[in-house]
Protein backbone atom coordinates (compact mmCIF):
# COMPACT_ATOMS: atom_id res chain seq x y z
CA UNK A 1 0.00 0.00 0.00
CA UNK A 2 1.60 3.51 -0.76
CA UNK A 3 2.16 5.44 1.95
CA UNK A 4 0.13 9.08 2.35
CA UNK A 5 2.67 10.40 4.09
CA UNK A 6 6.57 9.22 3.26
CA UNK A 7 9.32 11.42 4.33
CA UNK A 8 12.81 10.84 3.18
CA UNK A 9 16.44 11.80 5.13
CA UNK A 10 14.45 15.34 7.07
CA UNK A 11 16.82 17.45 8.99
CA UNK A 12 15.77 20.58 10.71
CA UNK A 13 18.51 23.32 11.90
CA UNK A 14 18.41 26.71 13.62
CA UNK A 15 20.79 28.64 12.58
CA UNK A 16 24.03 26.26 13.20
CA UNK A 17 21.97 23.92 15.59
CA UNK A 18 20.66 21.00 14.35
CA UNK A 19 17.55 19.95 16.05
CA UNK A 20 16.55 16.82 13.94
CA UNK A 21 17.53 14.25 11.72
CA UNK A 22 17.67 12.52 9.05
CA UNK A 23 14.94 11.07 10.16
CA UNK A 24 12.44 9.18 7.28
CA UNK A 25 9.01 7.73 8.52
CA UNK A 26 5.64 7.18 6.50
CA UNK A 27 2.00 7.36 7.85
CA UNK A 28 -0.44 5.72 6.34
CA UNK A 29 -4.09 6.34 5.37
CA UNK A 30 -6.41 5.87 8.44
CA UNK A 31 -3.45 4.87 10.39
CA UNK A 32 -2.88 6.64 13.77
CA UNK A 33 0.92 7.21 14.38
CA UNK A 34 2.27 8.50 17.74
CA UNK A 35 5.54 10.34 17.59
CA UNK A 36 7.38 9.98 21.51
CA UNK A 37 10.22 11.47 22.68
CA UNK A 38 11.59 13.66 25.59
CA UNK A 39 11.89 17.55 25.62
CA UNK A 40 13.85 18.48 22.90
CA UNK A 41 14.02 15.47 20.90
CA UNK A 42 12.61 17.11 18.32
CA UNK A 43 9.23 16.61 17.76
CA UNK A 44 7.85 19.86 17.53
CA UNK A 45 10.30 20.31 14.51
CA UNK A 46 9.05 17.48 12.66
CA UNK A 47 5.57 18.77 12.75
CA UNK A 48 6.26 22.31 11.59
CA UNK A 49 8.89 20.83 9.07
CA UNK A 50 5.94 18.45 7.12
CA UNK A 51 3.44 21.78 6.73
CA UNK A 52 6.77 24.08 5.66
CA UNK A 53 7.19 26.32 9.01
CA UNK A 54 10.47 24.65 10.48
CA UNK A 55 13.56 26.55 10.33
CA UNK A 56 15.84 25.43 7.50
CA UNK A 57 14.67 21.94 6.43
CA UNK A 58 16.45 19.41 4.13
CA UNK A 59 15.17 16.25 2.57
CA UNK A 60 12.22 15.07 0.89
CA UNK A 61 8.20 15.12 2.13
CA UNK A 62 5.72 13.45 -0.46
CA UNK A 63 2.30 13.64 0.46
CA UNK A 64 0.30 11.41 -1.87
CA UNK A 65 2.55 10.64 -4.67
CA UNK A 66 3.41 14.64 -4.57
CA UNK A 67 6.80 16.16 -3.68
CA UNK A 68 5.71 18.61 -1.28
CA UNK A 69 8.90 19.75 0.25
CA UNK A 70 8.92 22.97 -1.36
CA UNK A 71 5.50 24.00 -1.10
CA UNK A 72 4.56 26.93 1.02
CA UNK A 73 2.29 26.19 4.63
CA UNK A 74 -1.02 27.50 2.55
CA UNK A 75 -0.61 25.23 -0.35
CA UNK A 76 0.07 22.42 2.12
CA UNK A 77 -3.01 22.97 3.76
CA UNK A 78 -5.18 23.09 0.83
CA UNK A 79 -3.26 19.63 -0.28
CA UNK A 80 -5.08 18.16 2.67
CA UNK A 81 -2.69 17.99 5.58
CA UNK A 82 -3.70 20.28 8.88
CA UNK A 83 -1.15 20.92 12.25
CA UNK A 84 -2.99 21.40 15.86
CA UNK A 85 -0.18 23.23 16.93
CA UNK A 86 1.85 23.16 20.22
CA UNK A 87 0.56 25.74 22.53
CA UNK A 88 -2.63 25.69 20.39
CA UNK A 89 -2.03 29.11 18.56
CA UNK A 90 -5.64 30.63 19.03
CA UNK A 91 -6.53 34.28 19.08
CA UNK A 92 -7.50 34.99 22.33
CA UNK A 93 -10.00 37.99 21.68
CA UNK A 94 -11.73 36.06 18.66
CA UNK A 95 -14.64 33.96 19.55
CA UNK A 96 -14.66 30.47 18.80
CA UNK A 97 -16.83 30.55 15.73
CA UNK A 98 -14.04 33.11 14.20
CA UNK A 99 -11.37 31.09 15.46
CA UNK A 100 -12.62 27.97 13.85
CA UNK A 101 -13.40 30.04 10.38
CA UNK A 102 -9.74 30.61 10.00
CA UNK A 103 -9.41 26.41 8.96
CA UNK A 104 -11.95 26.36 7.10
CA UNK A 105 -10.84 29.29 5.07
CA UNK A 106 -7.42 27.99 4.82
CA UNK A 107 -8.02 24.13 3.75
CA UNK A 108 -10.60 21.94 2.08
CA UNK A 109 -13.92 21.36 1.34
CA UNK A 110 -15.11 18.30 2.94
CA UNK A 111 -17.26 16.46 5.49
CA UNK A 112 -16.36 18.33 8.27
CA UNK A 113 -18.25 21.76 8.71
CA UNK A 114 -19.78 23.92 11.29
CA UNK A 115 -21.69 21.53 12.50
CA UNK A 116 -20.16 18.68 12.65
CA UNK A 117 -17.63 20.41 14.56
CA UNK A 118 -20.05 21.23 16.99
CA UNK A 119 -21.83 17.65 16.74
CA UNK A 120 -17.92 16.40 18.34
CA UNK A 121 -17.66 19.39 20.58
CA UNK A 122 -21.16 20.29 22.28
CA UNK A 123 -19.14 22.39 24.68
CA UNK A 124 -18.33 24.85 21.79
CA UNK A 125 -21.74 24.67 20.64
CA UNK A 126 -23.22 26.44 23.36
CA UNK A 127 -20.22 28.74 23.56
CA UNK A 128 -19.62 29.43 19.72
CA UNK A 129 -20.07 33.34 20.25
CA UNK A 130 -17.78 33.46 23.57
CA UNK A 131 -14.17 35.02 23.17
CA UNK A 132 -11.42 32.01 23.20
CA UNK A 133 -9.77 33.82 26.23
CA UNK A 134 -13.08 32.97 28.48
CA UNK A 135 -12.90 29.28 27.56
CA UNK A 136 -11.30 26.27 29.83
CA UNK A 137 -7.71 24.95 28.72
CA UNK A 138 -9.65 21.80 27.32
CA UNK A 139 -12.88 24.08 25.55
CA UNK A 140 -9.35 26.20 23.72
CA UNK A 141 -7.93 22.98 22.82
CA UNK A 142 -11.45 21.34 21.45
CA UNK A 143 -11.53 24.75 19.23
CA UNK A 144 -7.49 24.03 18.12
CA UNK A 145 -8.84 20.39 17.12
CA UNK A 146 -11.66 21.48 15.49
CA UNK A 147 -10.56 24.38 13.62
CA UNK A 148 -7.62 21.53 12.34
CA UNK A 149 -10.50 19.46 11.30
CA UNK A 150 -12.21 22.10 9.43
CA UNK A 151 -9.78 22.25 7.14
CA UNK A 152 -10.75 19.12 6.01
CA UNK A 153 -7.62 17.32 6.40
CA UNK A 154 -6.51 14.04 4.80
CA UNK A 155 -4.20 13.98 7.68
CA UNK A 156 -4.04 15.48 10.63
CA UNK A 157 -0.48 16.10 12.73
CA UNK A 158 -1.41 16.61 16.55
CA UNK A 159 1.45 17.97 18.52
CA UNK A 160 0.82 17.59 22.85
CA UNK A 161 -3.24 18.23 22.40
CA UNK A 162 -2.96 16.95 26.03
CA UNK A 163 -0.33 19.19 27.84
CA UNK A 164 -1.41 20.51 30.70
CA UNK A 165 -4.90 19.48 31.05
CA UNK A 166 -7.19 17.48 33.05
CA UNK A 167 -6.98 13.54 32.87
CA UNK A 168 -10.50 13.48 32.30
CA UNK A 169 -10.60 16.54 30.23
CA UNK A 170 -8.12 14.59 28.14
CA UNK A 171 -9.51 11.24 27.89
CA UNK A 172 -12.61 13.52 26.34
CA UNK A 173 -10.63 14.78 23.59
CA UNK A 174 -9.00 10.99 23.09
CA UNK A 175 -12.16 9.58 22.56
CA UNK A 176 -12.03 11.24 18.95
CA UNK A 177 -9.06 10.52 17.82
CA UNK A 178 -10.30 6.79 16.65
CA UNK A 179 -13.79 8.47 15.25
CA UNK A 180 -11.17 10.67 13.01
CA UNK A 181 -9.26 7.71 11.81
CA UNK A 182 -12.33 5.60 10.92
CA UNK A 183 -13.17 8.38 8.33
CA UNK A 184 -9.92 7.19 6.20
CA UNK A 185 -7.62 10.62 7.99
CA UNK A 186 -4.62 10.17 8.72
CA UNK A 187 -3.52 10.87 12.30
CA UNK A 188 0.38 11.92 13.76
CA UNK A 189 0.39 12.19 17.69
CA UNK A 190 2.71 14.02 19.02
CA UNK A 191 2.86 13.21 22.90
CA UNK A 192 5.43 13.22 25.87
CA UNK A 193 3.15 10.79 27.85
CA UNK A 194 4.10 7.45 26.44
CA UNK A 195 1.05 5.08 27.85
CA UNK A 196 -1.71 7.41 26.26
CA UNK A 197 0.04 7.65 22.75
CA UNK A 198 0.86 3.90 22.87
CA UNK A 199 -2.57 3.48 23.71
CA UNK A 200 -4.27 4.86 20.79
CA UNK A 201 -1.61 4.15 18.01
CA UNK A 202 -1.45 2.00 15.33
CA UNK A 203 2.35 2.54 15.05
CA UNK A 204 5.13 4.63 16.49
CA UNK A 205 8.31 5.92 16.28
CA UNK A 206 10.45 7.27 19.21
CA UNK A 207 12.83 10.45 18.93
CA UNK A 208 16.24 10.60 20.59
CA UNK A 209 17.90 13.66 20.49
CA UNK A 210 16.52 14.38 16.62
CA UNK A 211 17.27 10.90 15.24
CA UNK A 212 14.24 7.56 15.32
CA UNK A 213 16.01 5.37 17.81
CA UNK A 214 12.77 2.88 17.92
CA UNK A 215 9.44 2.18 15.77
CA UNK A 216 7.04 -0.57 15.66
CA UNK A 217 3.59 -1.46 16.66
CA UNK A 218 2.61 -0.98 20.31
CA UNK A 219 1.16 -4.17 20.83
CA UNK A 220 4.11 -5.71 19.19
CA UNK A 221 6.47 -4.07 21.42
CA UNK A 222 7.69 -3.92 25.11
CA UNK A 223 6.95 -0.91 27.15
CA UNK A 224 10.50 -1.34 28.86
CA UNK A 225 11.93 -0.90 25.44
CA UNK A 226 9.75 1.62 24.75
CA UNK A 227 11.20 3.52 28.18
CA UNK A 228 14.42 3.13 27.52
CA UNK A 229 14.93 4.21 24.38
CA UNK A 230 13.02 7.54 25.00
CA UNK A 231 15.51 7.93 27.59
CA UNK A 232 18.37 7.08 25.52
CA UNK A 233 19.39 4.51 28.36
N1 LIG B 1 13.11 28.37 16.80
C1 LIG B 1 14.12 27.69 17.36
N2 LIG B 1 15.37 28.23 17.42
C2 LIG B 1 16.40 27.56 17.97
N3 LIG B 1 16.31 26.32 18.49
C3 LIG B 1 15.11 25.74 18.47
C4 LIG B 1 13.95 26.38 17.91
N4 LIG B 1 12.89 25.55 18.05
C5 LIG B 1 13.37 24.44 18.65
N5 LIG B 1 14.70 24.56 18.91
C6 LIG B 1 15.55 23.54 19.54
O1 LIG B 1 15.48 22.36 18.75
C7 LIG B 1 15.42 21.20 19.57
C8 LIG B 1 14.18 20.42 19.25
O2 LIG B 1 13.06 21.21 19.62
P1 LIG B 1 11.57 20.75 19.39
O3 LIG B 1 10.70 21.86 19.83
O4 LIG B 1 11.42 20.24 18.02
O5 LIG B 1 11.48 19.52 20.41
P2 LIG B 1 10.22 18.80 21.05
O6 LIG B 1 10.51 17.34 21.00
O7 LIG B 1 8.98 19.27 20.41
O8 LIG B 1 10.28 19.29 22.57
P3 LIG B 1 9.09 19.55 23.61
O9 LIG B 1 8.73 18.20 24.15
O10 LIG B 1 9.72 20.41 24.66
O11 LIG B 1 7.96 20.21 22.90
C9 LIG B 1 15.49 21.69 21.01
O12 LIG B 1 16.81 21.60 21.46
C10 LIG B 1 15.04 23.13 20.91
O13 LIG B 1 15.62 23.93 21.92
MG1 LIG C 1 7.30 20.16 21.08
Amino acid sequence: MDALLDITDLSVSYGPFHALGPVSLTVGAGEIVSIIGANGAGKSSLMKAIVGQAGRSEGKIVFEGEDITARTTAQIARAGIALVPEGRRLFPSLTVEENLRIGWEVGRQGAFGFDEIYALFPALAERRTLHVRHLSGGQQQMVALGRGLLANPKLLLCDEISLGLAPVVIADLYRIIPEIRDRGIGIVIVEQDITRSLAVADRFYCLLEGRVNLSGRPTNTNRDEVARHYFGM
